[in-house]
């Protein structure tokens, strides 16, 4: 815990949930945790599981009334107070000339691995390529209007979406990638240009569409070494952070498996870091100091285990975050189909009798 924490705060009053949110991803004093969950619309609902029915993933990510419609679901189901944008880190890719397809996870027609690919991708206008995702933005604002619930907008990161593009669908270690990334550097640097270039015109325009924070996914930049990290992904964040209109919407990031590059990701300008489960977050809070949020981190498959095991382990974190500036209550990963609706509510009870936190 910073020194800040220890020190006398002035009491805040009841917030509203995006004050709540807004503030604590700026470290300011709040009331209690905000929560969230990653994927919280999905198919561990069996409401979910009736919207999709009949439609494609990616069809279903494009149907305006569907996507609503799922996003909101977690806020009345399992009483959620934040909603993230129904879509996926894939939605603005086949507008880049990349075919995608879900099987169920995301496989590429054509896997990249030459220059010339790269050079043939194109860095699309969001609003001509994927209209859609503003406007279930636009939506989710008016619906949400009244409950003063948050709303976030979120984008892959482009490592992420690199190591999709040279594998061509998911993979353990992502070996075509790290081949690319020795033997070939310069392929993978434009590629991940290009992709920065792509990103932040997509998470800008969300946000001038009304998302109220963003978060990036750079669910596979872990699989790389303290080093390397620093020479291929750091140096993408900060020039992410650094573009994005943060006056407007703070910056989460999220990576899988980055407890040994924490200190890098604690630099990236990044407003709030998104710890993975096996993230020890009373170490990652004396880490970051007074230099980001936190988010995280309960391990996603607790929401599948007995009741009391994962009341135990959610009590725990509270106590270990309890007093800590600047922390949103989220899993490490995002949840999985075998959660049970019923401990989903279990724990965001829990949350909402957390005590307040102080600023940064
Ligand atoms: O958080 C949310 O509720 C918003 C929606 C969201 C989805 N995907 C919906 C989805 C978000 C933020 C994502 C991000 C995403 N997608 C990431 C980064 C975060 C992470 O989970 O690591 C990645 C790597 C993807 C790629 C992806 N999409 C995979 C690997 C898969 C298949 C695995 C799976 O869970 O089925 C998807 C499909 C996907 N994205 C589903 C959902 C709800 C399942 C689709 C369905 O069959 O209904």
């Amino acid at each position: 815990m910073s020194g800040a924490a220890q020190k006398a705060q002035p009491a805040v009053g009841r917030l509203d949930p995006t004050e709540r949110l807004l503030r604590s991803c700026r470290g300011q004093t709040v009331d209690r945790p905000p929560v969230w969950l990653m994927r919280q619309a999905g198919r561990y609902l069996p409401e979910y599981r009736k919207v999709r029915e009949g439609v494609s993933f990616l069809e279903m990510c494009r149907d305006v009334d569907r996507a609503v419609e799922v996003s909101l679901q977690p806020i009345r189901l399992v009483g959620s107070e934040a909603v993230i944008l129904f879509s996926d880190i894939f939605t603005p890719i086949p507008g880049m000339g990349i075919e995608v397809d879900f099987r169920p996870g995301p496989t590429i027609a054509e896997p990249i691995r030459s220059r010339e690919q790269v050079e043939k991708l194109r860095v699309p206008d969001p609003q001509e390529s994927t209209p859609f995702v503003f406007e279930i933005l636009r939506v989710l604002r008016k619906e949400l209007a009244d409950s003063r619930i948050p709303l976030l907008g979120f984008a892959g990161a482009p490592f992420t979406l690199a190591a999709y593009f040279v594998q061509g669908r998911g993979s353990k270690d992502f070996g075509e990638l790290k081949r690319m990334m020795y033997a070939a550097p310069s392929i993978l640097r434009a590629l991940q240009s290009t992709l920065t270039e792509m990103v932040v015109g997509y998470l800008n325009a969300q946000i001038a569409a009304g998302a109220q924070v963003v978060q990036l996914f750079d669910t596979w930049a872990g699989l790389l070494g303290p080093d390397e990290y620093r020479e291929w992904v750091l140096p993408v964040h900060r020039e992410i952070a650094a573009k994005l209109d943060r006056a407007r919407a703070p910056l989460i990031l999220y990576v899988r498996g980055g407890a040994h590059v924490l200190e890098s990701m604690f630099d990236s300008g990044a407003d709030v870091i998104s710890l993975d489960w096996r993230v020890d977050v009373t170490a990652a809070a004396r880490l970051a100091g007074r230099r980001a949020s936190l988010q995280g981190n309960l391990d996603p498959d607790l929401m599948g285990a007995p009741r009391d095991v994962m009341v135990a382990a959610a009590r725990r974190l509270i106590d270990s975050m309890q007093g800590h500036p600047g922390w949103i209550f989220n899993l490490g990963h995002g949840i999985k189909p075998t959660a049970d609706p019923d401990n989903v509510r279990a724990l965001v009870d829990l949350i909402r009798e957390a005590k307040p936190c102080p600023a940064r």
